[in-house]
């Protein structure tokens, strides 16, 4: 970097020595530090067995209690590659997810904040409701239920069953963003203001929208809770017609008023692929959390196989290579949700299909999940 032969070492070693002591730095030396030619991260992948997420959230059915010893009970996902960042309760770097249960008889109560949630119901048998700004929404297996940022929540069980959950926060996204609030409401229950299940009931078609359909204006989405039934049945009407190579057939979830994104910075997908299929790969910037909710087989993430079943959790990091594959004599579905809208929404998204091998990878490694309990 030298401009002369007069320039000495010692002359340079002096310079950058009082920059550091004086917090500046060099940009000639730094740049590609800051503006990398490619998404640089520390999201790895991971994968959570169901069995195991479940004991320990069984167990803190006997540990400890909603309401009093805590204000959720919630057993999270922790991305270990993320925990060694110090980044507690971090999936990806913008997404949470937490497994919830509710046993019969008890309530969680009303709360808001500013994180948006989705829930996706893994257990449930429509006796357990989440209300939202004073709305009930009785939550059966394979429903979705919002909690945009801002509205007051709470929960509560009704039935028999013990019922578990997946909440998904933008938590990263808003600690990145130091816009985190939260507030307890007055009273342990919101007044019960419009009738169960209303939202669902006035807008019980098109809730959802295909993937090549162009997204909307933001605007919060009149309802709270998308039944499973529907997106199940929409998924068997889909024809080869509707088959996309990198996600089979997916539906995402949407606000019937703009058809964007059900939660505006949260984004939700259902796909199903049929006994045998195997979709292409590609990568994208926006990183997203797997939930099977019924099937077998396996998703290959930069070149790692992650087998899963029923009821397990993956991590796909931002901007890696992946493709699914359906290993069983049924339909594969799987739920996930990912931070698209937000990317979308500040120009970041971008994606790229995987061009050689025929757009698939070269299984390098499998991923051995942890089941010690
Ligand atoms: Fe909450
Ligand atoms: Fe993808």
């Amino acid at each position: 970097m030298a401009k002369s032969e007069s320039i000495t070492k010692e002359i340079l070693d002096h310079y950058y020595e009082g920059m550091k002591r004086n917090h500046l730095g060099p940009l000639w030396f730094d740049l590609g530090h800051m503006v990398t030619k490619e998404p640089v991260h520390d999201v790895e992948p991971y994968l959570w067995k169901w069995s195991t997420i479940r004991e320990y959230a069984l167990k803190a059915g006997e540990l400890v209690e909603p309401g009093k010893d805590a204000e959720r009970r919630v057993v999270y996902l922790q991305n270990p590659s993320l925990l060694k960042r110090g980044l507690i309760g971090y999936g990806t770097h913008t997404l949470y997810a937490g497994i919830q249960l509710l046993l019969p008889g008890e309530y969680a109560p009303s709360h808001h904040h500013s994180q948006s949630a989705i829930r996706f119901i893994i257990e449930g048998d429509d006796k357990a409701y989440t209300a939202v700004n004073g709305e009930k929404i009785y939550m059966e297996r394979g429903d979705v239920v919002l909690t945009p940022a801002w509205t007051w929540h709470e929960h509560k069980h009704e039935g028999t069953e013990p019922v578990f959950w997946l909440d998904g926060l933008d938590v990263g996204l808003v600690r990145t963003m130091a816009a985190s609030f939260f507030e307890q409401y007055e009273k342990e229950f919101y007044p019960m203001e419009a009738p169960e299940n209303y939202s669902s009931q006035q807008f019980s078609m098109g809730v959802f929208k295909k993937l090549n359909e162009a997204p909307a204006p933001d605007e919060p989405s009149p309802i709270f809770g998308y039944k499973y039934q529907r997106a199940h049945y929409l998924l068997d009407q889909m024809t080869e017609a509707d088959y996309d190579p990198f996600d089979g057939y997916a539906l995402e979830y949407i606000n019937p008023k703009t058809n964007g994104s059900a939660d505006a910075r949260i984004g939700t997908m259902i796909q199903k692929l049929k006994s045998g299929q195997q979709t292409k790969a590609h990568r994208h910037v926006h990183s997203a959390i797997y939930h099977i909710i019924e099937g077998t087989g396996y998703t290959i993430i930069d070149g790692q196989k992650f087998e899963w079943e029923t009821g397990d959790f993956f991590i796909l990091p931002p901007w890696s290579h992946h493709e699914h594959v359906n290993t069983g004599s049924c339909d594969a579905i799987l739920f996930s949700f990912n931070d698209k809208p937000v990317m979308e929404k500040l120009q970041l998204e971008f994606s790229e299909s995987y061009e050689q091998n025929d757009g698939h990878q070269v299984i390098e490694k499998v991923f051995v999940p942890n089941q010690t309990v």
